[in-house]
């Protein structure tokens, strides 16, 4: 066909016009009557069960969640992340620390955990149940530093009292769920975590200003995001005010959070070093990945349409790996590529990034036993502070890359990058140590030695509530103790 210059452009206005109507009617048939819609649901509703009435087929793709056979595996096994136990040594991780599991689980889970004890706070509920925001607005900023077992977790479970029920299991009714991400009156997509809302201020984005796009991610970006305690009253603080990758994170703590008093996670006690512990950070490694990049939504591959009942279209409730939907996830955009060569694609990059990251958890683990090695040999003190400081430095950037879920998918080359900056810090705390220890006429090739002793120690033991016993010993001592 030949068409002169203006004909062109009419044929892709028509085009364009076209794609659009029909974008629009896929999306009226998912949406329903979005904006307009009145359900018959209370403006403070929070049980998931309340939903089930009006919305059938979503709280049945929901119930897909309870996944019974996914039980809580620990990541301390030889093959996933071995050094764990090492690496989180005198901190609430080295007791128990497990993969993922389905939303309808948190509450539950959080309930369980080892890491959770008497003095654990309210901050720790904020991502797991739809009870916080009402929570939030019963006690205000005192909610975060509350009790979680004696005064946070009583109220929990008093809203839902008598509503639980079989098909979510004792707590799904109160578990991640519609009023965390929906206004239960319009149904719109809202935020209900405040730390979010306040992040983004101060970066300058006003979230209720947000396209509809934006909050197919922003809804995740509540829970799935790095984040720590401010000092003050507690409240869960994200850490974006330079910026989202993992060195304007840590240029944060090193700076604004150390001036608002927050120096620490944790002290560690093989290396003595001040430790920040990264959190699940999908949001921002997906930020400036690939996909993020081009407007390509969390929801657009966790959550993609699926016919329920055979006819109508529904956005799926089940948040999973999406290599399980991988038609209805990636095929929609990827149409040119085969699910054999995207699934071969997704396992590469995984492949590549979990064995870079075992690789620097490996120099990580290095680096605490020199520097223990410092302190044991009497180097001067503020050899041994430089020494932490890499020792900290190296630890945050394999950790942020760690409890990042995806595997490095999300953004493999954000996730390499973070990983050389790892390395490197760990080699220079090993360096400075090696100087150090060799002007002592410290036996380098014993400290060797005695390293690959107590990570067999670790590693050979076959109760993973016990790991981190063996790595303490003799001959690399707990440094908080040699201190006092
Ligand atoms: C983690 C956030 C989240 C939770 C929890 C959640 N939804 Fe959704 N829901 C979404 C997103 C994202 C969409 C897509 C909305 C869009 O693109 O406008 C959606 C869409 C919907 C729609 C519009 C029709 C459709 O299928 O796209 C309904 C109705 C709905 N959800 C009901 C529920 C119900 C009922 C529950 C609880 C059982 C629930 N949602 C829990 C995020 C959530
Ligand atoms: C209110 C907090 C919260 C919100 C909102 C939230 N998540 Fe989660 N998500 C969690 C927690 C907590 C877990 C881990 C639950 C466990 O292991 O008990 C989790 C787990 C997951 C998992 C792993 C499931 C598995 O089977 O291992 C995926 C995938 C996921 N979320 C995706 C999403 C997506 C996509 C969104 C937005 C549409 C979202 N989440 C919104 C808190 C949240
Ligand atoms: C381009 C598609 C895509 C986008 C966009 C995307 N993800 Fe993922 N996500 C994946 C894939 C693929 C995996 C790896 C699944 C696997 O290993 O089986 C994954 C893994 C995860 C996991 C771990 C699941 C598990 O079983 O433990 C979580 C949690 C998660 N994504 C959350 C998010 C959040 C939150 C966003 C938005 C900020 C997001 N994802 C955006 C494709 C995507
Ligand atoms: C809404 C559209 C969209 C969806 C859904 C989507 N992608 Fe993509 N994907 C893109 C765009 C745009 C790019 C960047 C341009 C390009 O390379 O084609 C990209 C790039 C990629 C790349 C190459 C870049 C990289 O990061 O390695 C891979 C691999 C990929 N996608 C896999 C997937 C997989 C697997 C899924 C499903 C889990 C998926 N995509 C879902 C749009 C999408």
């Amino acid at each position: 066909m030949i068409v002169t210059r203006g004909k062109q452009w009419l044929l892709l206005a028509v085009v364009l016009l076209a794609v659009t109507v029909i974008a629009a009617c896929a999306d009226k048939e998912a949406q329903g009557s979005q904006g307009e819609q009145t359900t018959n649901l209370s403006p403070d509703e929070i049980l998931n069960t309340a939903f089930k009435e009006e919305f059938p087929l979503q709280y049945e793709s929901y119930l897909k969640n309870m996944t019974p056979e996914n039980e809580n595996t620990s990541k301390f096994e030889v093959g996933i992340e071995p050094n764990l136990p090492m690496l989180f040594h005198n901190y609430g991780f080295m007791l128990e620390y497990n993969k993922t599991r389905g939303h309808t689980y948190a509450v539950e889970d959080v309930m369980n955990i080892k890491r959770i004890n008497d003095d654990s706070i309210g901050s720790c509920m904020t991502c797991k149940s739809t009870a916080v925001p009402l929570l939030l607005d019963e006690m205000g900023d005192d909610y975060w530093g509350a009790n979680f077992r004696s005064e946070i977790l009583p109220r929990v479970l008093s809203y839902g009292e008598g509503e639980a029920v079989e098909e979510l299991g004792e707590y799904g009714h109160l578990s991640i769920g519609c009023s965390d991400c929906h206004d239960p009156v319009t149904m719109d997509l809202r935020i209900t975590r405040p730390s979010f809302t306040n992040a983004m201020e101060r970066m300058g984005i006003d979230v209720t200003q947000a396209s509809k796009n934006d909050m197919r991610s922003y809804v995740c970006a509540q829970c799935h995001v790095e984040y720590y305690f401010e000092p003050e009253n507690k409240k869960v603080t994200f850490p974006w005010d330079n910026g989202l990758m993992p060195e304007d994170m840590f240029e944060y703590f090193e700076n604004q959070a150390k001036e608002d008093g927050f120096e620490y996670d944790w002290i560690h006690d093989i290396s003595g070093a001040p430790m920040l512990k990264a959190q699940h950070p999908e949001f921002e490694l997906w930020s400036y990945g690939t996909h993020g990049e081009a407007g390509v939504s969390c929801a657009d591959c966790h959550m993609p349409y699926e016919r329920s009942d055979g006819k109508k279209k529904i956005s799926s409730h089940h948040w999973t790996s999406p290599l399980d939907t991988i038609e209805q996830s990636c095929l929609t955009c990827h149409n040119d590529k085969s699910e054999t060569y995207l699934i071969d694609r997704v396992e590469t990059i995984q492949t590549r990034h979990l064995d870079a990251m075992e690789e620097t958890q490996e120099h990580s683990v290095k680096a605490h036993y020199y520097v223990n090695r410092m302190i044991t040999a009497g180097v001067p003190e503020d050899k041994i502070e430089e020494a932490q400081y890499y020792v900290r430095k190296g630890q945050w950037f394999w950790d942020i890359i760690a409890a990042e879920n995806s595997d490095g998918f999300h953004n493999p080359q954000g996730g390499i990058d973070a990983l050389r900056t790892s390395s490197d810090a760990s080699n220079e705390a090993i360096r400075i140590a090696t100087i150090e220890l060799t002007k002592l006429d410290v036996d380098l090739e014993e400290l060797e030695r005695e390293i690959e002793k107590v990570v067999e120690a670790v590693y050979n033991e076959e109760d993973p509530d016990k790991k981190h016993e063996h790595a303490i010993n003799d001959f690399f001592p707990n440094v908080l103790e040699l201190q006092q």
